[in-house]
């Protein structure tokens, strides 16, 4: 049975209720994070709460937990299922007002709510051969920093993708690269590992900074800069990176091979060093 945080309780998932009158059902006023647990232990939990801070700030919100009592209550909501690879979902909403009104309550009763299911492991098909991408104008509003719950535009980007048997909708804006409907993107070209800065138009992604770390650890060059339309398509090699993608090559591009048309020897040296990451990271916890 998959347990559940919901406003202090630990409850069956499939019981846990919140009211109709709750802003994030009806304004998606909320925010949330993705964090990945791998084996048992959460993945860089600290700069996920500290990503949820920000989206709270950012919303006007104030974070109802300290980041002692988020680790403690995902060590006891962790402690409820077995030991293994999750992926760990958390989300504070505005809560619920006695009426619906526009206005934002004086003072908020946030709604908050974690669970966990289970952390598909790449499949060997997408190892070897690497998933297909589709390019999409960038429609979502422009406050992509935040990690808001109002996500209808990201899932109607990526059902696209997935209606043309792709895994990703990769998004341009303006005629430059932003980032997955899900994920971060990076580009290689000549060599040195690319990816677009942060700012409004995508997401700070937590994979995304381990990837560039990492990347550099290896002896790669790495660059924070805009990549244009005409990059992305001319690239030798281009990946995804998410919570709980962690590092996928995209190896067709609207129906065209990027580079050999198979994941590039490059993005194998910084997934290698990503998995030895990982393992290292669960040994000394
Ligand atoms: N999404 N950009 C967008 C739009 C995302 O939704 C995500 C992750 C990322 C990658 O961020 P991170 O490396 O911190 O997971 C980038 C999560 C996994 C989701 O919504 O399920």
């Amino acid at each position: 049975m998959t347990i559940a945080y919901l406003n202090g309780q630990f409850v069956p998932l499939q019981d846990a209720r919140v009211s109709v009158l709750d802003r994030g059902f009806l304004f998606a006023d909320g925010v949330y994070e993705v964090i990945p647990v791998y084996g048992g232990r959460p993945f860089h939990l600290s700069p996920h709460l500290q990503r949820l801070d920000k989206s709270c700030a950012a919303i006007l919100l104030d974070n109802p937990l300290t980041h002692a009592q988020w680790a403690d209550m995902i060590g006891r909501l962790l402690a409820q299922g077995e030991t293994g690879d999750w992926m760990l979902y958390i989300q504070i909403t505005r809560g619920a007002a006695a009426t619906r009104s526009h206005a934002l309550p004086a003072k908020p009763i946030p709604t908050v709510l974690a669970f966990c299911q289970p952390l598909p492991l790449m499949s060997d098909e997408v190892r070897t051969q690497g998933v297909g991408a589709i390019t999409l104008p960038d429609s979502r509003w422009r406050h992509c920093d935040v990690k808001s719950i109002a996500l209808l535009g990201n899932v109607l980007l990526g059902h696209q993708a997935l209606s043309q048997g792709c895994n990703e909708a990769i998004l341009l804006r303006d005629g430059q690269l932003t980032e997955g409907a899900s994920s971060n993107v990076f580009v290689v070209l000549d060599g040195v590992v690319i990816t677009p800065p942060n700012g409004a138009e995508l997401l700070p992604g937590i994979t995304r900074e381990l990837v560039l770390a990492l990347a550099e650890e290896t002896g790669l060059k790495t660059l924070e800069k805009p990549v244009s339309e005409a990059e992305l398509r001319h690239a030798d090699e281009i990946w995804i990176s998410s919570s709980t993608r962690e590092l996928f090559a995209v190896t067709r591009l609207d129906d065209q091979a990027v580079g050999t048309g198979k994941p590039g020897v490059l993005w194998a040296q910084v997934y290698s060093a990503f998995q030895s990451f990982k393992q290292t990271y669960s040994i000394s916890s």
